[in-house]
């Protein structure tokens, strides 16, 4: 992709709709498009050597890993390893069936056990993957006629849910109480539910859930929170942004993924048990999937503990959240909303330099996401930078120099850096 090139004018966004007779025929001026931006794109889709830590091999080639997930840096913890291990030794390599059917073992009720513990509340739920549980738990409680209001930032699982369960699908503006309040007095009369995330993933700011919580209290309509972001990294005791703001009793479904603040994959429901136990039949990925495999579940169940023992890892998290935030802030750069460790490096429109950069980063040593429209608006492509607690000050003072060297003169150039006039 070069700058000004008629490839850059285009996006994922533009061949969703395919004009060939047959599914089976991608649209032509996909397949085109695709071999234009081919150097582009080759950044996605990277092949990690090594476990996704702090310092990672990608390739063969040693780099600073912002792009992962694994927040609390729990990936090669030697207790956790140690209890996927033991269970492989004992239950095999997979559950070999549904959770309904046959695919539970001790080790599920161990698990769901210790996340009641976390999130205080005694029904659970616990998926093969974050995404599909996402979509699973809010088809499962939602049909054809009901409302979703969701944050308009809302992750794709979450929307896909609704699509899925044939409700009405509305979204309130971001984080902001007036807006909630004027759609949930729009639908009035349906059976609605209000959807929000804990950390909104692309743009790492924190839910207002104080004052949205109190607009849908006044309309008497139920919230879940997908903590899929925050789970584990929030709250006292790890019970995310819902025990960040005292407000377990208020919230009626609590959503987590295990691919974050866990490094591992999966996900999980916890409610009231009444609500669990619907769920149970009516969310297809739970009742019609293979349940997680017990090694996964054994190590979920020891990261519970190990973050018991060893909460110094959600204050590096956050410290190392603040320190790198702050420094990209005094380079000029856009951080967008971020007040967490989830750090965006807004870049504006250019398509072509947020390829070119993201190719150059990589080139210094620095594993960071582009990301492209449509998952960011198209003024405000950027960069998502994951800051874990793994990180040493010297490894993100090594990112931030990559960046001052790479980006800031790019965006200098442009007359693009924050507060800096040329
Ligand atoms: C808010 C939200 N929900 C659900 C998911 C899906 O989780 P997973 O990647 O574990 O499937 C994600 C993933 O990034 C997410 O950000």
């Amino acid at each position: 992709m070069n700058s000004g090139s008629e490839s850059d004018k285009f996006s994922l966004a533009d061949f969703f709709l395919a004009e060939t007779d047959d599914p089976l025929v991608p649209p032509p001026d996909f397949l085109k498009w695709r071999r234009d931006v081919a150097w582009a794109i080759s950044l996605y889709e990277p092949s990690l050597g090594s476990a996704a830590e702090a310092i990672c091999q990608l390739g063969s080639r040693p780099v600073i890993n912002m792009a992962s997930y694994g927040y609390l840096a729990l990936m090669r913890h030697p207790k956790i390893i140690q209890a996927a291990k033991d269970a492989l030794d004992q239950f095999g390599t997979g559950s070999c069936g549904s959770p309904i059917l046959s695919g539970r073992t001790t080790l599920h009720d161990q698990l769901e056990s210790g996340l009641r513990l976390l999130t205080g509340k005694q029904g659970v739920l616990t998926y093969n993957s974050g995404f599909a549980g996402a979509l699973g738990t809010v088809a499962g409680l939602l049909r054809k006629g009901d409302c979703a209001i969701l944050d308009e930032r809302s992750h794709t699982s979450l929307v896909d849910g609704v699509r899925v369960s044939g409700a009405r699908l509305a979204f309130f503006q971001h984080n902001d109480p007036q807006s909630l309040d004027s759609i949930l007095t729009r639908e009035s009369g349906k059976r609605r539910l209000v959807i929000v995330e804990g950390i909104y993933s692309m743009d790492g700011d924190m839910a207002n859930l104080p004052a949205l919580l109190e607009v849908a209290e006044s309309h008497r309509v139920g919230m879940l929170v997908d903590e899929a972001h925050s789970i584990l990294c929030c709250g006292p005791g790890g019970g995310g942004v819902v025990e960040h703001f005292g407000a377990g009793q208020r919230v009626g479904i609590q959503y987590g993924t295990f691919s974050k603040g866990f490094s591992s994959c999966g996900g999980f429901a916890a409610a009231a048990p009444e609500i669990v136990d619907y769920l149970r039949f009516y969310s297809n990925p739970y009742g019609f999937s293979c349940a997680l495999p017990p090694a996964t579940v054994a190590g979920l169940s020891a990261a519970l503990e190990v973050m018991r023992e060893e909460p110094w890892r959600r204050e590096r998290l956050w410290e190392n959240g603040d320190y790198f935030r702050q420094q990209l802030q005094r380079l000029g750069l856009d951080t967008g909303d971020s007040d967490s460790y989830v750090v965006p490096i807004v870049i504006g429109d250019d398509r072509a330099m947020l390829y070119e950069l993201g190719h150059a980063l990589r080139d210094r040593g620095l594993f960071v996401s582009p990301v492209d429209y449509p998952s960011v608006p198209l003024e405000k492509l950027r960069f998502r930078a994951s800051v874990t607690a793994g990180h040493s000050r010297e490894s993100l003072d090594q990112a931030l120099g990559i960046i001052a060297d790479v980006i800031v003169p790019a965006m200098r150039r442009r007359g693009l850096l924050k507060g800096v006039q040329v």
